[in-house]
């Protein structure tokens, strides 16, 4: 049985899902539910500073993008940091850790952009004995117009500032959450590395809109007529996060810097895919939102035998392992050829393949009066736009031409794979050199 026990940054968890900074971990009630199913760890809803209380909207704080089949794809919110007393979270903090020795319990913090303000609160956090904190310099709406969240995260000199004054007071592991509300994401995490963090964790929620109301003409969610710009999540920020992780994984000056990944983990699948690109460790947040802890025992049930068919003994081994293949457009193999494939025991004969390539692609599919889809080799492009619009799955599939062969389309024979790189046919290999 593969062993899915996490040790990140010195923080141990029985297996590597942790339920992000949010609503499902913003109360003992909670985590102590989330751990009874199973979950590994969790980042405890962010607190903020002794003061003024957090007061959050009473209309609604969320809006959805759903697939046609309703399921939720992307979730907005306008939701501020948590809005129970200070003293409140930390007993219950406190006592969760107590009780639950073997999770991993870390405490995300926001607070004003002063050091008073950054030691004060890291004192109580070490009394309550949690094993880390992380800095969320993330957040998008609410508190980042008070000099907050990503009004931080956007600034790498304040990211480091902060991250100094963090680990001058603080003997406990540090995570900076970093905001995909940003250029490049490399910068952020530099800066962080540089003022001492053991990790970073990413993204939090991406800046949005996700409707507005065509009778009110308010963007949604509305509240007395008005909307306000929110956090984007959920299985739709995906590919942005993985890329963005990804970014920092395979950075020469970001390289080996510990990553907690966070966006639109839904599955066992998404998990190990942030895995392979450099996650030490994921978290989740929409996921648990729509379907409840329960989806823990698909997560660690889907590792484990992910794992063991693949013959891997331990979570690290599939961290980064995918790295060393994410390269510059550039380093790709123009010489590697590849045609679609429609399997004709699959096909259903909706068209679909045959309305995108005729008329937005390179008209390499043809129709005959039945009915029946072919794929015409001298004009494929394998650009991959039929596989993509085909409904049934694997029933259109790219084939790699044998090297040597010939391309029908070119006339020209597929040639020496492995060494495109500096092949003086490829246009790049002097930049490359
Ligand atoms: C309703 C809601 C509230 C959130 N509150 C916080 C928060 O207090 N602190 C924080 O760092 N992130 C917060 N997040 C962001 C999540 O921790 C996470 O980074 C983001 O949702 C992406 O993960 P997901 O796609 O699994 O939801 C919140 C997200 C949602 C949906």
């Amino acid at each position: 049985m593969a062993n899915l026990t996490t040790n990140f940054i010195g923080i141990k968890s029985p297996n590597p899902f942790w339920l992000a900074s949010a609503p499902p971990t913003d109360k003992e009630y909670n985590v102590v539910r989330a751990f009874k199913a199973g979950w590994g760890g969790v980042v405890w809803k962010t607190l903020g500073a002794e003061g003024p209380p957090v007061v959050n909207v009473n209309g609604p704080r969320y809006g959805a993008v759903w697939g046609a089949d309703r399921r939720l794809l992307g979730l907005n919110n306008i939701e501020l940091i948590t809005d129970r007393p200070l003293e409140v979270n930390l007993r219950e903090i406190k006592q969760v850790k107590r009780d639950w020795p073997d999770r991993a319990l870390v405490v995300s913090l926001m607070v004003p952009c002063d050091e008073e303000s950054w030691k004060a609160i890291l004192r109580h956090v070490e009394d309550t004995e949690a094993d880390g904190v992380e800095l969320n310099f993330g957040c998008p709406h609410g508190m980042s117009e008070r000099g907050m969240g990503s009004a931080v995260g956007q600034v790498p000199e304040y990211i480091e500032m902060v991250t100094r004054w963090v680990k001058s007071h603080s003997r406990m592991p540090c995570i900076v959450k970093l905001t995909p509300n940003i250029a490049d994401i490399r910068k952020p995490a530099e800066a962080a590395k540089r003022g001492g963090a053991d990790a970073v964790s990413l993204i939090n929620t991406i800046n949005s809109i996700t409707s507005v109301n065509l009778d009110t003409f308010s963007p949604e969610p509305m509240i007395d007529g008005k909307g306000a710009h929110g956090g984007y999540c959920g299985p739709a920020v995906k590919p942005i996060a993985l890329n963005m992780v990804a970014e920092i994984a395979r950075s020469p000056e970001t390289h080996g810097l510990p990553i907690s990944g966070i966006g639109g983990v839904t599955t066992w699948r998404d998990a190990v895919e942030f895995m392979t690109l450099g996650a030490g460790t994921v978290q989740v947040c929409t996921a648990a939102m729509t379907y409840g802890f329960g989806i823990i025992k698909e997560l660690t049930a889907g590792l484990s035998q992910y794992m063991d068919e693949k013959g891997f003994t331990s979570v690290d081994q599939l961290v980064g392992r995918a790295v060393p293949n994410i390269t510059d457009w550039q380093y790709l193999n123009l010489n590697y050829v590849a045609k679609a494939k429609i399997n004709q025991d699959l096909c259903i004969s909706c068209g679909r393949c045959y309305a995108a390539c005729e008329d937005t692609s390179h008209q390499a599919i043809s129709m005959s009066p039945d009915r029946k889809f072919e794929v015409m080799d001298d004009e494929c492009v394998a650009c991959n736009l039929c596989v993509n619009v085909c409904p049934v799955a694997d029933c259109i599939t790219m084939e790699p031409m044998a090297k040597g062969s010939v391309d029908p389309r070119t006339g020209e024979t597929v040639g020496d794979y492995a060494n495109w790189t500096t092949h003086p046919n490829n246009p790049m290999a002097k930049a490359a050199e």
